[in-house]
């Protein structure tokens, strides 16, 4: 079951009609510039509720596969960095790994516990390592340069490190199907100690009196629909601490699996091909191989937030190529708010707000941006045709939505809200010319 469904022909988001939501904003949206933008669109909503299943079906399939409190949840912020998610994801006991400063900071802000905070990344600064270990918090060793840092940082501070190992074990391309940006572990790619300089890397830190190596990391990519992976990375990890432990690391607490289970985008429409339907099947992939001396931490964003929003946007007309090849439907959404379909050709269900009956036909939904490349859905058969004044809701925008949203067009990103029950909040205040310009003026 999904948050987000029809009822006598109007979409909704749990209780709440979403274009009642978008008709009450536009009311209160208290402009009073007649030349200034008072739309609520685009518009981002979440569910609450949606939320709360997403974790509690990791935390069901953890207690089913004999893992409790030995498997955590550690979300990756980077998919939606929104401190009130954050925040409902916090209370419900995860941890979070993190990849900037700000991002730590967001963590500690919204009550994460230091001690299930993870900061990861391949070019932490000097002042990310310092924050991270004043406040307890645990780093990842990306490379040789970045132990030599974090060394530095825990001597200045006198203070011990807890560092987990990023393994690259150098998969071939092949063997992870996912779009080419969204590998993480292939032989070429910028993260993780490749295996050959693990032993140099390791030899560094075990001189060292303030690290504690307390585990080992392997991310391997994003949009995952295949458990093998999985379990082919667990064991590869494995081996990896197998070698440390009869060489006297005792302290080999943690395997980390990273995150990236992928979700349908697909709704149903055929075009899904995998063969991973749950994060039981992740879970139980992962379970069965470990040794019961063994933590596991998995990191993931896109399936905890992905379906848990929308991005609702209004139709501003649409027109036909010379050849009548294309109809295009131009929004008021575009790639700034939504780049996921330019950027990675990524799929994104398209539906309408309110249902009508009309004639079904096949358009691209673009944006209103300078670039051919700003569309939001291309060849897509719809149910009715999409007339100005329409709102359409773009799905699964909940992971790398608004987290990877800008300002190209001098184009303010979108207010979020969230939905409860039958009530809602804004958790998230659109911007403004103000807010654009604020850091270009002097004070
Ligand atoms: N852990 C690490 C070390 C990561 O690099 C990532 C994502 C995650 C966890 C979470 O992965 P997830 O469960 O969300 O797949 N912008 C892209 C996704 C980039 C993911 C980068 N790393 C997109 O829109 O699909």
């Amino acid at each position: 079951s999904t948050a987000f469904y029809y009822l006598n022909d109007n979409f909704y988001c749990e209780n709440s009609p979403v274009h009642q939501i978008e008709n009450e904003l536009e009311k209160t949206s208290g402009c009073d510039d007649d030349d200034d933008d008072r739309s609520a669109t685009p518009l981002y909503i979440y569910s609450q509720a949606q939320l709360h299943r997403n974790i509690q079906s990791y935390k069901d399939a953890i207690q089913s596969a004999g893992m409790s409190g030995r498997m955590h949840i550690f979300y990756a912020v980077k998919a939606n960095p929104n401190l009130h998610l954050m925040e409902l994801v916090r209370k419900q006991n995860c941890g979070a790994v993190t990849v900037s400063g700000y991002e730590l900071k967001a963590a500690l802000n919204t009550g994460f516990v230091p001690e299930m905070i993870l900061l990861n990344g391949n070019g932490k600064q000097m002042w990310e390592i310092r924050l991270a270990l004043k406040n307890g918090c645990m780093l990842n060793v990306d490379s040789y340069f970045d132990a030599e840092n974090i060394i530095s940082v825990a001597r200045q501070l006198q203070k011990t490190a807890r560092v987990l190992i990023r393994v690259n074990p150098g998969l071939e391309q092949s063997s992870t199907p996912v779009h080419s940006y969204l590998s993480t572990a292939l032989k070429n790619s910028k993260f993780g100690i490749p295996l050959h300089q693990f032993d140099q890397v390791l030899e560094l830190l075990r001189a060292e009196h303030f690290i504690q190596v307390v585990g080992l990391h392997c991310h391997v990519g994003s949009t995952i629909r295949d458990a093998f992976i999985y379990s082919d990375v667990t064991r590869i990890l494995l081996d990896i601490r197998q070698k440390l432990i009869t060489q006297g690391y005792a302290h080999l607490k943690y395997l980390d699996i990273g995150g990236g289970l992928g979700i349908d985008y697909y709704h149903g429409t055929n075009q899904e091909q995998s063969p991973l339907s749950s994060t039981g099947e992740l879970i139980q992939a992962i379970a069965s191989l470990l040794p019961p001396d063994v933590e596991v931490i998995i990191e993931p964003g896109r399936s905890l937030v992905a379906n848990t929003g929308i991005l609702v946007t209004k139709v501003l007309g649409s027109k036909k190529s010379p050849d009548g090849g294309k109809n295009f439907v131009v929004v008021d959404a575009a790639m700034n708010d939504l780049i996921r379909p330019s950027f990675y050709q990524a799929y994104h269900h398209v539906l309408p707000v309110r249902k009508s009956i009309s004639s079904e036909g096949t358009y691209d939904i673009v944006g209103p941006i300078c670039e051919s490349g700003d569309f939001l859905a291309v060849d897509r058969r719809l149910a009715q045709e999409p007339v100005k004044g329409d709102l359409m809701a773009i799905m699964d925008i909940g992971a790398y939505g608004m987290a990877m949203a800008s300002n190209y067009n001098m184009r303010a990103r979108a207010a979020e809200v969230l939905v409860d029950g039958n009530s809602w909040k804004i958790i998230r205040r659109r911007e403004n010319f103000e807010s654009l310009v604020r850091t270009m003026t002097a004070d």
